[in-house]
């Protein structure tokens, strides 16, 4: 396993739509695994491909309320069912150093293939479903701060800004 670059905002990878896996093979399970290592390293909870420069449509996360604290990789996740709304914060290894309040859908369910390229299909809430929908959001392009006031966005990305700047 190798720990990967993360990409940074505003890096056009992040704003890219990640296409779909055809076939899950040796190239997504080693991305995978690297992915895992990645976010391991990084002291994260999930991570998406586009995020390490990889523009499809593979997501981990890590089951952090889960008895047996299992890490997911979830191959062309898709959201099926969601209900209910809750507020959560969230920060983003692409946006180092800043977080915010987000409203999301409190349960989903997601339907995915794992790294066998079988299909699973997850119900679930709390900070897992929190973690999905982020990294789903990363496939399509969005980036937490998307889906926050244009006031609160702004000054985020001006904090954003002063960090970028003091990196010579
Ligand atoms: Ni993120």
């Amino acid at each position: 396993m190798a720990k990967l670059d993360i990409k940074i905002y505003p890096d056009p990878v992040l704003r890219k739509k990640a296409r779909q896996v055809g076939r899950v093979g040796d190239d997504e399970r080693r991305l995978a695994y690297d992915m895992i290592e990645t976010m391991r390293s990084s002291n994260g909870v999930g991570l998406a491909a586009p995020q390490v420069g990889v523009s499809k449509r593979i997501i981990v996360a890590e089951d952090v309320e889960g008895d047996k604290g299992a890490t997911l990789t979830l191959i062309n996740p898709k959201i099926t069912q969601k209900k209910g709304k809750a507020k959560f914060c969230e920060g983003c290894l692409s946006l180092p150093g800043v977080s915010n309040d987000v409203m999301r859908p409190e349960f989903i369910t997601v339907e995915a293939l794992n790294l066998d390229g079988d299909e699973l299909k997850i119900n679930t809430d709390g900070i897992l479903a929190r973690i999905i929908q982020h990294e789903i959001d990363h496939l399509d392009g969005i980036v937490f701060i998307d889906k926050i006031g244009f006031l609160k966005r702004k000054k985020i990305i001006k904090q954003l800004g002063a960090k970028v700047c003091m990196k010579f």
